[in-house]
């Protein structure tokens, strides 16, 4: 059967900011107010990494750790994230990593800040970066961590699990992976599940080495 023409979502097929470096464009994004949430966050997860990067893997929104450090993926799921690009070969340090909302959206529990999920129009807002990231690193390949990212980058009717492990080749001119994200391996209880799980991860990101070759 014929597959439909693949789709993009507004971080590949909206408007985006220009600026002629990853340091401009995070400049300007500083004093972001496209949505609400700068209102409340402690500050911009920014993406990081070199200029010249051929992965970038895109994430969901900082978490509590990545808003008070102003960097992304720097709490539990990024360090699962580390191990599995490790066992997959690849470097986490070759590669660019970001996400689709750049700031912290939660719900207060008391003490505790509570991870909440961006809506439809806060990742379109946003996708106003990482249009502009994608557009100034020109990767030769795009990971899709879970259904947020996957809704930026391919729209919001592209499903993970339809498309887990595929990499499927946008006319933005770079194929785009997609797998799940890291902290759902942190959610499974049960130690085989979660062994399995990672199992198929790592499987996952080891695609991207093919890309970069
Ligand atoms: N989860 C994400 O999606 N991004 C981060 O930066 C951290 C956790």
């Amino acid at each position: 059967m014929p597959r439909e023409p693949v789709k993009m979502g507004p971080a590949l097929s909206g408007e985006h900011a220009e600026a002629n470096s990853i340091a401009a464009l995070r400049k300007q994004a500083e004093g972001c107010e496209r949505c609400d949430l700068y209102k409340h966050a402690t500050q911009l997860v920014f993406g990081e990494g070199p200029g010249e990067a051929r992965v970038v893997l895109v994430g969901e929104q900082p978490g509590d750790r990545e808003d008070l450090a102003g960097r992304p993926f720097v709490g539990p799921a990024g360090r699962i994230l580390d191990e599995c690009l490790h066992e997959a070969g690849i470097d986490r340090s070759s590669c660019y990593l970001t996400n689709a909302v750049k700031h912290f959206k939660f719900e207060e529990r008391g003490k505790r800040r509570l991870h909440s999920r961006p809506n439809a129009g806060e990742i379109e807002r946003c996708s106003w970066w990482l249009g502009a990231e994608l557009e100034e690193l020109h990767p030769k390949v795009v990971v899709a961590l879970g259904a947020t990212a996957l809704a930026s980058l391919l729209g919001r009717r592209a499903g993970v699990l339809k498309n887990r492990g595929d990499l499927i080749t946008t006319p933005a001119g770079y194929p785009v992976l997609v797998t799940i994200h890291p902290s759902y391996l942190l959610r499974i209880r049960n130690r085989v599940d979660a062994a399995a799980e990672r199992g198929r991860f790592v499987k996952d990101l080891a695609k991207i080495a093919a890309q970069v070759e």
